[in-house]
């Protein structure tokens, strides 16, 4: 149950730079650390002494951010004699799901987001192969690459799919990369190709529907490589259960079409709601609860990873 939840976002920061300047993040997560903190304590009615244990991001991801993160958690932790618990972020997209309804076990786990594009086969809480992660650019990346080139603002996806809904997603053939080869991805040829494309249609580019093709064109691209990846997994593995997480997560035809899909195959989709579906707090602090539930704790010289590895499931 979420007692009380609160963000600090810093899209606002970011979009001045068209993406995430890694030295700004940390600082700006320094700043806020602490009043958010107060503020949600207060929100919850509840005071640290409360608390059974602190659960903090500490992978993968970019170091100096996670740095900040998880000496602010043990600063918490050692001065109210508190319990560390140490959360992989792609477990707590994963599990983010379980703060709306429970998923049967096993089932496949998507998570697609700015910095993520992963694959993975998820048995119990906190038990997970990969079976597919992307070679170079995640997902969200390459929409936020490709609203950048056509000067649409960060972050691109929100942007992108709200423009999409006025396109033809078959005005322009866009290649969908590594289809039909395995359950790796790769989402850099097809933002060259985009790059590409604007290269040669400049100037038709001025007149916004042929905008909203090229951008439904990109987001159909992505989205039928997310989907028939995902399920195609799903049918080997013989498991009739997807979950999706991370912020792409949101993206509306990624949710119609994964639906469509998996229902012609017999499988149920669940996506978080939108709020749980960008970074949060409360499906790290899920994770922590389930990992200290079943014994797990760590001890202050916890450290900080920017990678994690898994175990691996080849198609
Ligand atoms: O999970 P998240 O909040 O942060 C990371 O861990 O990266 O995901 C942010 C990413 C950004 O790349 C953003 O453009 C993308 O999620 N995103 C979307 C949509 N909303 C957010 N991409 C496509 N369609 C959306 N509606
Ligand atoms: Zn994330």
């Amino acid at each position: 149950m979420v007692v009380a939840q609160a963000l600090s976002s810093q899209v606002d920061i970011h979009a001045l730079f068209g993406g995430v300047v890694p030295e700004l993040a940390a600082r700006k997560h320094l700043e806020a650390l602490y009043p958010l903190t107060l503020k949600v304590l207060e929100e919850g009615e509840t005071s640290l002494g409360d608390l059974d244990c602190i659960g903090v991001t500490v992978k993968p991801g970019l170091v100096p951010s996670l740095l900040v993160g998880l000496s602010f958690a043990k600063a918490v932790a050692f001065g109210k004699g508190l319990p560390l618990v140490g959360v992989d972020h792609l477990e707590a997209h994963v599990f983010s799901i379980f703060l709306k309804e429970e998923v049967a076990f096993p089932f496949v786990g998507l998570v697609v987001s700015g910095g993520h594009t992963s694959l993975f086969f998820v048995e119990g809480y906190g038990d997970m192969a990969l079976v597919g992660q992307t070679r170079d650019d995640a997902a969200g990346e390459a929409f936020d690459k490709v609203a950048k080139l056509l000067g649409l603002g960060y972050p691109g996806g929100p942007v992108i799919d709200r423009m999409a809904r006025k396109g033809d997603p078959e005005a322009v053939e866009f290649p969908r990369p590594m289809l039909g080869k395995g359950w790796d991805f790769s989402f850099s040829g097809l933002k060259t190709a985009v790059v590409q494309y604007v290269r040669e249609h400049g100037e038709d580019l001025k007149d916004s529907r042929h905008l909203a093709h090229v951008v439904a064109s990109f987001q159909q691209a992505v989205v039928d490589v997310l989907v028939d990846k995902t399920v195609d997994a799903a049918r080997c593995l013989e498991v009739p259960r997807i979950v999706v997480a991370g912020g792409v997560a949101a993206n509306s035809a990624l949710r119609r079409t994964m639906e469509e899909r998996a229902k012609g195959e017999g499988m149920e989709v669940f996506f978080p709601p939108l709020s749980l579906c960008m970074d949060n707090a409360a499906m790290v602090a899920f994770v922590a609860s389930y990992r200290f539930a079943r014994g797990e704790s760590h001890s202050l010289d916890l450290d900080v990873s920017s990678r994690v590895s898994y175990p691996r499931i080849e198609p």
